[in-house]
């Protein structure tokens, strides 16, 4: 039933501790999209939106490019997250996924060419050199490991690295600025910072310092790597600045590696859970490609972003005003019965794992969503192809965190073939 009240439940949307208990999360997510599919929420120091939980909401709204727009503020958070930004005289954020209309579409086009489908093949073999490293290492830990820690998260921002250019020395230090970024609402990734947004701050003077040495270099030595294109792009034939620069190797950086690992991790947990699909799997290797997709889809890593109406519009029966906020919600959308047989089980032949949503629609559709495909593919390949039994050796525990979160912890054990 449409409805303009606050609506208590929705709140789980921007609540990081939810995200922390997913089974209690989609119970929620599945009463809303039944009884209030486009809920309003009026949270305290949030500006008021309304949240989107249907796939066929969720997909109009992406769809929409004209009608919902993206802004400075499509990641959802705190308004006081933005006003200490600009407390500390830091600009708001301008990556793709902030940007709209001609500007964004100038900008992408920039790296466009480089993520389409036949240039991304040509990674395979660095993916699936790195991707050796690490099954490698399994055999090195004898036989228990966490899997999150161990490998899915070196061995994605490992990809990252050799995307950009850039040599394996500096993984650790990427992590820690990438966690910086989208971790900061989860206590474990705080280090020694008590104020999550001091270490926004000093995250991003870090960033930007790393990433001005990296173009300065390819500029005077370009490659073909990602760092030679941004480092080299124009737009309306003009060089991109510094800070265009560094707004670049940030998104691709930040959105390429937590959400990619945290699918790996998570598709790789359910798998564990459902040792006849492991066996499946093992037996027809050629079902990876239908089973990355439905990871993607289980784990949907990335939660929401915010649009932004543009005229007063009719949404799943609900009345919007122009200026009035709507937050997609991808993990609610991957779950909707209208969507999906059965969208509550993990099911790695499922006909339908396509209509998933975590990718997102329209002209912000994930860049890399062909790198991450890629990876997950690869990885959980090469692990089958290494172990002889593979199983749960703990309880796994997830991020709390409400913009890109998963699987932080996967304990495993496992014989090798
Ligand atoms: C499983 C892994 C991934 C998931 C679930 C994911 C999800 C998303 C989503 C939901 C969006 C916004 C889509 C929209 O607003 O319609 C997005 C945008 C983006 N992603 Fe990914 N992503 C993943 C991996 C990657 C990788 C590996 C890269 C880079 C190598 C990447 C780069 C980007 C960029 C640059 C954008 C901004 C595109 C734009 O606004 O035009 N992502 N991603």
């Amino acid at each position: 039933m449409a409805s303009t009240e606050h609506d208590d439940r929705a709140l789980v949307f921007i609540t990081p501790e939810a995200y922390a208990d997913m089974d209690a999360w989609h119970a929620t997510a599945a009463e809303l999209r039944r009884d209030n599919p486009v809920a309003r929420v009026e949270a305290e120091g949030w500006t008021p939106f309304w949240a989107v939980s249907r796939h066929a909401d969720v997909f109009e709204v992406s769809r929409r490019n004209d009608l919902y727009w993206n802004t400075e503020y499509s990641a959802p958070g705190p308004d006081l997250t933005y006003q200490f930004l600009q407390a500390a005289g830091l600009e708001l954020p301008r990556t793709l996924v902030h940007l709209h209309g001609d500007i964004h579409n100038k900008y992408r086009e920039v790296t466009n060419d480089w993520f389409k489908p036949a240039a991304v093949k040509g990674l395979q073999p660095a993916i699936d050199a790195i991707a050796d490293d690490y099954v490698a290492l399994l055999a090195e830990k004898g036989g228990e490991c966490d899997f999150a820690v161990d490998v899915a998260v070196p061995f994605t921002i490992r990809v990252i690295m050799s995307i950009f250019g850039v040599p394996p020395e500096d993984e650790a230090f990427m992590l820690k600025l990438t966690q910086g970024m989208f971790g900061a609402a989860d206590p474990e990734y705080l280090g020694d910072f008590t104020d999550p947004l001091d270490l926004v701050r000093s995250t991003i003077d870090e960033f930007a310092a790393y990433f001005d040495e990296l173009s300065a270099d390819r500029r005077a030595r370009p490659t073909n790597d990602l760092a030679s294109v941004i480092a080299n792009g124009r737009v309306d034939g003009e060089p991109l600045g510094s800070t265009e620069s560094l707004w670049y190797y940030i998104i691709v950086a930040t959105a390429g590696h937590d959400t990619t690992s945290y699918s790996m991790s998570g598709g790789l947990e359910q798998l564990l859970r459902h040792q006849d699909q492991l066996r499946l799997l093992q037996d027809d290797p050629s079902l990876i490609v239908n089973a990355a997709e439905e990871m993607i889809r289980w784990t949907s890593p990335v939660r929401s972003f915010f649009r932004w109406v543009q005229e007063d519009t009719v949404l799943g029966g609900q009345e919007l005003a122009k200026g009035d906020v709507v937050l997609t919600s991808y993990p609610s959308a991957n779950r909707d019965d209208a969507a999906f047989e059965r969208p509550d089980e993990f099911d790695i032949t499922r006909p339908d794992a396509k209509n998933l949503l975590s990718f997102g629609l329209g002209m912000h559709y994930c860049l890399g969503a062909q790198v991450a495909r890629r990876e997950v593919q690869t990885m959980v390949r090469k692990v089958l192809e290494q172990v002889d039994t593979i199983e749960l050796a703990g309880e796994p525990q997830w991020t709390g965190a409400h913009f890109v979160s998963g699987l932080k912890h996967l304990p495993i054990s496992y014989t090798l073939k």
